[in-house]
């Protein structure tokens, strides 16, 4: 974890000045301490009183229980997790693209991943969140990704994504990129066999994880007249057999296949079309699959890479993706997965 950096403030701490001040930036954050010597002090945040302290042995006790403190502020309010620093590039390559990312959670999320990358090479990104309860997690992201549109979008709640293309259309009046960052089985189809799944939960699995790709695809068409991108996430449980992938196994199948065709009918259009195929991460979806854990153990183990991926790894290869590069690109399914895919 990273720690604020401290410095001590010349102005307040001046030759006689009895308490001392030490400031620090953090993520947009401004941080400062105040301190005197017989243990009192406070911290603030952005100008406001967050914690104080008044029984300190001495000085420099009452600085190390408020650093303490701002660093629990930060961890709290996301802002000192590296994971979700927009990173920093100096190549703008996606400036002037324009996308929509679809399944932001939370900072763990896949499509954060994506969208951090999008950003930080430039182009803008709208988001969405499912419904009130998300909303309170992805508003923070989107204000940290400058998100000029954030809208509600539960594929199910009918015209809410007509009115996510409708809003960019009015906005921008056109779209770069879509990733289309979201999957669902209700748990009873998800944990039984693949043999035993009814019609209902066949159905929904297939509609949310796969049909919303394709949909989606339409009303992104007119918006996708010079060209663009599309993106989807799937997973090696559709081309074998992954213990308790299950019927997700099925619709990632599905959607693979539905990528293909996407990119045969929309290729003379200059429109692109990839599955993205991450391997496994510890996200709220992934919290659904039983034995987990054994998954990511294995994955590491089996990987020419030895290691795991993360949300940033899979972000920055998706948006390398839609840059104007890899425009005779298309249709693929891209292993992002230390390699994991082609060992026996
Ligand atoms: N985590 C992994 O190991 C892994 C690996 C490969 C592929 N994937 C795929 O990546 C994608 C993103 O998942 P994640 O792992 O980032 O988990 P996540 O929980 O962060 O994201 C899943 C998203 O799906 C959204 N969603 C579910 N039902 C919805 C609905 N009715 N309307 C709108 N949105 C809905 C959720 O709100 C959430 O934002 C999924 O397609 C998943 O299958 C995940």
């Amino acid at each position: 974890m990273r720690k604020p950096n401290w410095k001590s403030n010349d102005k307040v701490a001046g030759k006689g000045a009895i308490t001392q001040q030490f400031v620090a930036t953090m993520r947009g954050e401004k941080l400062e301490i105040e301190v005197a010597p017989w243990g009192e002090g406070h911290l603030k945040i952005n100008g406001l009183e967050v914690a104080r302290v008044t029984d300190a042995k001495d000085r420099r006790d009452a600085f190390s229980q408020l650093e303490k403190a701002a660093e629990q502020h930060l961890t709290a309010s996301g802002a000192n997790k590296d994971s979700s620093a927009i990173p920093a590039v100096r190549a703008k390559l996606l400036e002037d693209k324009k996308g929509l990312v679809v399944g932001i959670a939370n900072d763990n999320s896949i499509a954060w991943g994506c969208a951090k990358a999008f950003r930080a090479f430039g182009a803008e990104v709208a988001v969405t969140y499912l419904n009130d309860k998300a909303k309170k997690y992805v508003e923070p992201l989107a204000r940290e990704l400058d998100s000029p549109i954030v809208m509600p979008l539960d594929v199910n709640a009918p015209g809410q994504m007509e009115a996510v293309f409708e809003r960019i259309k009015d906005e921008w009046g056109k779209l770069d990129f879509l990733v289309h960052s979201i999957a669902f089985s209700p748990k009873e189809a998800l944990h039984g066999r693949v043999v035993d799944v009814g019609r209902e939960g066949f159905l929904t699995t297939m509609d949310v994880s796969c049909w919303t790709f394709i949909r989606m695809a339409h009303l992104a068409e007119p918006l996708m007249r010079k060209g663009g991108t599309l993106f989807t996430m799937s997973y090696y449980g559709s081309q074998m057999v992954v213990k308790n992938y299950n019927i997700m196994g099925v619709a990632k199948a599905a959607l693979e296949c539905a990528v293909r065709y996407l990119a045969a009918e929309l290729g003379p259009k200059g429109i692109r079309v990839h599955a993205i195929s991450p391997g496994p991460l510890a996200t709220r979806a992934a919290s659904g699959i039983p034995e987990f854990d054994a998954l990511l153990d294995k994955a590491q183990a089996k990987a020419p890479t030895k290691s795991l991926v993360s949300i940033e790894d899979v972000g920055v290869a998706t948006a390398f993706l839609a840059h104007d590069a890899a425009k005779l690109i298309t249709g693929e399914t891209l292993y992002i997965d230390g390699g994991y895919h082609i060992i026996d």
